[in-house]
């Protein structure tokens, strides 16, 4: 039976949070901890079911991964040439980021291997990564003419490459890096506007040859990697409900301890300034070459704003929680150039568009974005999630300053990428409940 939520609105928030280990931090950690050589011990990733998909698509592999009882991991890395040919299907589970990176690192490894997902991924577009990938030598064929898993891979032979990106985005950046990785000579990639940098930077953290520069990045391929100790940050991407939740909801103060703020991340951060929130950066430091800092943030007057350019890769998994950030705004905000909101794992402008609709908020989706007029209160409704962890989450935080209950359908998504999401928004709140 499908799971639902009731949340009542809340008069006010208070209280210190820690968000769980950041999504695509933990997923590189678990890469690249099994490519390089010896032991490596991760603290602070996140358990939600993207990264665990990860992990198991790993172990298939022949990594050995040991767990203590804090929770951190040990994993011993096989090097470049060490992963077995997987016996059955890579199930990449509700997770892109699984899928596009090991696509990559599969394309150089001289063996056969099928990756699979859930019912979402496998309409996701795949031939962003299948097309590059195979012009470098990979052989890899697919369901929707090489578009769509499941796909499998026959790896090894390749070439190093330039590639120039149509899309800003992270996953084809880091599956073209790591298909480089493992092949003599420089690979290049441009893209039209900079995606987060986690990879570049783990990968130098790991002792990889890598450089970034503003348009790309580029690896040279076969120095191999030495394991590390990675501590994972907060994630900035699950942090961000609480930054809209403490700003829209009166009367609240929420210090969030231990949140990621890479520039490739931080949009959010700007955006919501730019809309007169107040969170301010504390104890900012560097861990793991990542940096870190304590957010806290106060109920604040917000404005309507136009968000678009390179802001967009910058936030793109945060335009759910900003949408509603802008419904509690006055005036009016338009976001424009997110086009790849439509390819996430629902198509977020239409689901955003149809839950702002149910909520009473007056907004209109665009191609590439939406224009959305804040600033007319909000009424409970029952509304269903359409599966995807980030929409059932910001309907959450929009109920929270609306009148009456909401009830969500379809809230175990949230497992996805943030394990605790509820009791933690119970925690917090203080009149919500859940059914
Ligand atoms: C991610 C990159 C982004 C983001 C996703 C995680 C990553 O996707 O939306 O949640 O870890 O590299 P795209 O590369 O498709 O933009």
């Amino acid at each position: 039976m499908t799971d639902t939520r009731t949340i009542t609105p809340s008069t006010h928030l208070r209280g210190e949070i820690t968000v769980p280990g950041d999504k695509s931090i933990s997923h590189r950690a678990i890469m690249f901890a099994s490519l390089a050589r010896g032991k490596s011990r991760i603290r602070g990733l996140l358990r939600g079911e993207d990264c665990l998909s990860t992990l198991a698509a790993f172990q298939q592999m022949g990594v050995r991964v040991e767990e203590f009882d804090n929770g951190d991991l040990m994993i011993t890395g096989q090097g470049l040439n060490g992963l077995q040919e997987p016996t059955d299907v890579l199930d990449c589970g509700n997770s892109g980021t699984t899928m596009r990176l090991m696509s990559g690192i599969l394309a150089g490894q001289p063996f056969f291997s099928v990756l699979s997902g859930d019912q979402y991924l496998r309409r996701r577009p795949m031939g962003r990564v299948i097309e590059p990938l195979s012009q470098m030598g990979a052989k890899i064929s697919g369901r929707d003419t090489h578009r769509k898993a499941p796909f499998a891979i026959s790896g090894g032979h390749l070439q190093p490459a330039t590639y120039h990106s149509p899309v800003a985005s992270a996953q084809v950046k880091s599956a073209i890096l790591l298909a480089g990785m493992q092949v003599d000579g420089v690979t290049t990639v441009y893209e039209p506007h900079l995606s987060r940098d986690h990879s570049e930077r783990m990968l130098r953290y790991f002792g990889a040859q890598v450089e970034s520069f503003s348009g790309g990045a580029a690896i040279h391929g076969r120095v191999e990697l030495t394991a590390q100790d990675v501590d994972i940050p907060g994630d900035i991407s699950s942090a961000a409900f609480f930054l809209v939740a403490g700003l829209i909801v009166p009367d609240s103060e929420l210090l969030l301890k231990n949140v990621g703020i890479n520039p490739t991340r931080s949009g959010i951060l700007d955006i919501l300034t730019a809309m007169g929130g107040d969170i301010q950066q504390l104890n900012t430091r560097e861990v793991s070459g990542e940096p870190v800092a304590d957010l806290l943030v106060r109920s604040s007057t917000l404005k309507g704003i136009d968000i678009g350019g390179e802001l967009v890769p910058r936030a793109i998994d945060e335009f759910p929680v900003i949408s509603i950030a802008a419904a509690y705004a006055t005036g009016i905000t338009t976001i424009s150039d997110a086009g790849e909101l439509r390819v996430k794992e629902t198509d977020r402008i239409a689901a955003m568009c149809d839950a702002l609709q149910a909520l009473g908020a007056q907004v209109t989706p665009l191609d590439d974005g939406m224009k959305i007029v804040g600033g007319t209160p909000l009424n409970g409704a029952t509304i269903n999630s359409c599966g995807d962890h980030r929409i059932a989450m910001s309907i959450a935080i929009a109920a929270l300053g609306a009148s009456g209950d909401t009830t969500i359908v379809d809230t175990s998504c949230t497992e996805t990428s943030f394990p605790g999401f509820w009791p933690l928004l119970n925690r917090i709140t203080t009149k919500t409940e859940s059914s």
